[in-house]
């Protein structure tokens, strides 16, 4: 009898918990009508955006003009060096563009310090210039190379940068976690270009700013006549894509019939700026961002991107061990669990988009791989309960994610009014999450009706760079810019 009855109680114990749990997760639950709405703001911060960029007009989106006009013609040829700075790794690569669709790349990842990325802006450029230099003589680059050769660098650079040609680029502000001093407000291409001259040795000269999208587009549109857009699901979430000039009134630039389009950095991470998303934000949105280095900034990339899935996820763990619904009794003696000294379960920052997707794809019996990264984030012994809740929360934000992202992107297969649209995308999230990936496409297949695909752009970051100085090349050569 006593067994039966406890049986029964730990079974309505059970209940309550998932019917908790649901209660707490709902607001993360996005329907169709909510993603149209979404939809609908940013559309109308585009048109804002690409009208001025007055900041009295408090436009959400930069929708940067990027100097771009022309994907590959196929007939680009050349060799280039490639910075990749902005993503999950710091990359250089030699690029050797051979032809229509003859691109070769050898690239190496540079470790950068930490203390780099939080310290004086000069430094960081010193570092790259010396890793550009261990790159050239590891793969001895220079070996049969003219003594005056230089070599010509694209610099991808994935931040928010207003450009006034292919070779100026003003830092607005840092994402992502990134904070040098003494770069916002500065031109980043005569920064890079400075600490190479200080450099003793190295003939470099930079020849091109391009976002990382931007290379992506151009890497997908050098295959596909109609990918028009360019995309990166990854540490940060962002996009570009051809306009018609027409449709950009702060266009400053020159307006004739070999340049009727040019490729706009949308910057839409930003959405959600002046409070148009505040009717989907949660608690854990707003503590997120407010714990930021940049508050207020950001705030769609906050609810998608790699660097955010796993705080967002991190957080309601937090939530639902507090109200004792997560690893019940296990809660330390220790007052403030918010805080974040003694949280004895996970720190901030130690819980990866990675663990998400490994969390929601967990579909063993016994909940095994959400055990063993449990254990190894410092979450000892969790139950099998402790395991089914946090894959839900996981599912659940992840899920969230890929609709609002799919949301965006079907903005831009509207706007392009195309028979077909490619989109060419590359960033952890997309590659290495499956989960995401399919949740993305489902939602952006129900969202638009008009015939579209997702392509990945493989290193299309680097390929796309050198294409974009290439395309800038040819043009000069042919007397067109
Ligand atoms: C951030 C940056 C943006 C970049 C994106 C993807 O949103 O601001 O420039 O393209 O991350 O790396």
């Amino acid at each position: 009898g006593v067994y039966y009855f406890h049986q029964r109680t730990q079974r309505a114990k059970r209940v309550t918990f998932r019917e908790e749990v649901k209660h707490i997760l709902e607001p993360f639950q996005l329907t169709d009508e909510q993603l149209r709405r979404v939809m609908a703001n940013l559309n109308t911060e585009m048109t804002n955006g690409l009208r001025s960029d007055d900041e009295r007009e408090k436009n959400d989106l930069a929708m940067f003009p990027t100097y771009v006009h022309h994907g590959p013609s196929g007939q680009e040829i050349g060799e280039y060096l490639v910075v990749d700075l902005g993503g999950s790794n710091f990359r250089v690569s030699h690029v050797n563009i051979e032809g229509r669709n003859r691109i070769r790349l050898n690239n190496k990842i540079f470790l950068i310090p930490h203390s780099l990325l939080l310290g004086e802006g000069d430094k960081l450029f010193d570092y790259i210039a010396e890793c550009l230099q261990r790159f050239i003589d590891d793969n001895k680059l220079a070996l049969h190379k003219p003594a005056d050769y230089k070599f010509d660098l694209a610099f991808t650079f994935s931040f928010p940068c207003n450009q006034t040609s292919l070779r100026q680029a003003r830092l607005v502000s840092w994402t992502k976690g990134f904070s040098c001093t003494g770069v916002v407000g500065n031109d980043v291409v005569l920064l890079l270009q400075q600490a190479i001259d200080r450099h003793k040795g190295l003939n470099i000269q930079v020849v091109a700013l391009v976002n990382d999208t931007v290379g992506t587009l151009m890497a997908c549109s050098s295959i596909y006549r109609d990918c028009k857009v360019g995309v990166i699901l990854g540490t940060g979430y962002n996009a570009c894509y051809f306009e018609n000039v027409d449709n950009v009134p702060k266009w400053k630039g020159v307006r004739d019939q070999s340049r009727k389009q040019i490729v706009i950095n949308t910057e839409w991470g930003a959405l959600g700026k002046h409070g148009c998303l505040d009717f989907i934000r949660t608690s854990v949105d707003r503590e997120l961002d407010e714990s930021s280095s940049t508050p207020n900034q950001q705030v769609f990339e906050k609810m998608i991107s790699a660097l955010y899935l796993g705080e967002i996820v991190r957080l309601i763990i937090v939530d639902l061990v507090q109200r004792s619904i997560l690893l019940p009794g296990r809660m330390q003696k220790t007052p403030s669990l918010r805080s974040d000294y003694n949280i004895f379960l996970i720190l901030r920052g130690s819980f990866y988009a990675k663990h998400v997707a490994d969390i929601e794809s967990d579909n063993t019996e016994d909940l095994s791989v959400t055990s063993s990264i449990l254990t190894s984030i410092g979450i000892h012994d969790p139950s099998y309960d402790d395991c089914y809740l946090i894959r839900e929360v996981c599912r659940t934000v992840s899920l969230r994610a890929a609709k609002l992202a799919a949301a965006a992107i079907a903005v831009l297969v509207n706007r392009l009014n195309q028979p077909s649209v490619t989109v060419g995308i590359d960033g952890t999230l997309f590659r290495h999450h499956e989960k995401f990936k399919k949740n993305l496409a489902r939602t952006l297949s129900r969202l638009v009706p008009r015939t579209h695909r997702l392509v990945l752009s493989e290193d299309g970051s680097s390929k796309g760079s050198a294409l974009v100085a290439a395309v800038d090349r040819r043009m000069r050569e042919t007397g067109f810019s």
